[in-house]
């Protein structure tokens, strides 16, 4: 008979940002399979209007749906900034975004000093953080990074050129007590933007927190899978080219598994499946 707790879970974000709260899943839920689907042909998400943003993470939920998943994360600020609740209202299985459990992290910081919060464009015009933060009454200051997700999906996030670009947006930051880092690319930087910002600055990266809210859901859910297994699976999909994904997702140190190149959209649907 079929048992819904046994299906994968779905993860999706721009490119292989989203592979940092995949990680972080992985090590709290070890016994579940995932599906990560990484839209490299359409990254960055960050400067599209949101609707078409929205649009796209609607076109890929359909497409993890319809490979059985049994709950979605969406592992990409601007994507959950722009399409979560109506994602979660549409689809027929639970669905998850990063914005939420990173500003409970935020807000049970010790202090109650001024909170940065870097993003995406669309991050940002959504107030995704800002409304959440401002509503407990916290200062905020925000800084869209827009060439942050081209440098980690190059796999350059440990160069002179990552560091010269996160001097450029933290130039003219006012004192901070705690930076959020608020896209799923962004914790590539983080070793870099901790140095830049001192010790003293709190940094949060969603991804942990996230995970712990799906596995606890999960559980009350009652959809934790209990099929014994030696080694559970991970399957990617990629739309854009599959040599660069695994060149980064191996940079980035994401679990790797098999991947699937996948077209989505007006190019039709073709696939494409090797191992990685
Ligand atoms: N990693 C995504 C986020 O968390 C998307 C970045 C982009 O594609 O611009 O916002």
């Amino acid at each position: 008979m079929f048992d819904p707790a046994q299906a994968p879970l779905g993860v999706f974000d721009s490119g292989v940002g989203g592979l940092t709260v995949l990680a972080a899943l992985k090590r709290q839920l070890p016994q579940e399979d995932f599906i990560y689907f990484g839209d490299t042909a359409r990254v960055p998400y960050g400067r599209k209007p949101l609707e078409m943003v929205r649009d796209f993470a609607l076109e890929i939920s359909q497409e993890l749906i319809s490979r059985g998943v049994k709950g979605i994360v969406v592992a990409c600020n601007t994507a959950s900034a722009a399409s979560l609740p109506e994602l979660a209202d549409k689809l027929p299985v639970p669905v998850w975004g990063v914005v939420e459990p990173g500003v409970e992290v935020a807000l049970r910081m010790p202090g109650q000093g001024r909170i940065g919060v870097l993003g995406t464009e669309g991050t940002l015009k959504a107030r995704a953080y800002e409304s959440h933060l401002e509503a407990a009454g916290r200062e905020v200051w925000s800084k869209a990074c827009p060439l942050f997700v081209p440098i980690v999906e190059e796999g350059i996030s440990d160069s002179q050129i990552a560091r010269l670009v996160a001097e450029h947006y933290l130039s003219e930051r006012p004192e901070l007590q705690t930076v959020i880092l608020g896209c799923t690319h962004y914790p590539a930087l983080k070793g870099m933007l901790q140095e830049l910002l001192g010790p003293k600055v709190q940094l949060v990266d969603s991804a942990e927190a996230t995970a712990a809210v799906v596995a606890a859901d999960l559980k009350n859910l009652g959809l934790v899978s209990n099929e014994p297994k030696t080694a559970a699976s991970i399957h990617h999909l990629v739309s854009g080219d599959v040599t660069s994904y695994l060149h980064t997702a191996k940079i980035l140190g994401g679990p790797l598994g098999s991947v699937e190149r996948i077209y989505l959209g007006q190019a039709g649907r073709q696939r494409d499946t090797v191992s990685g």
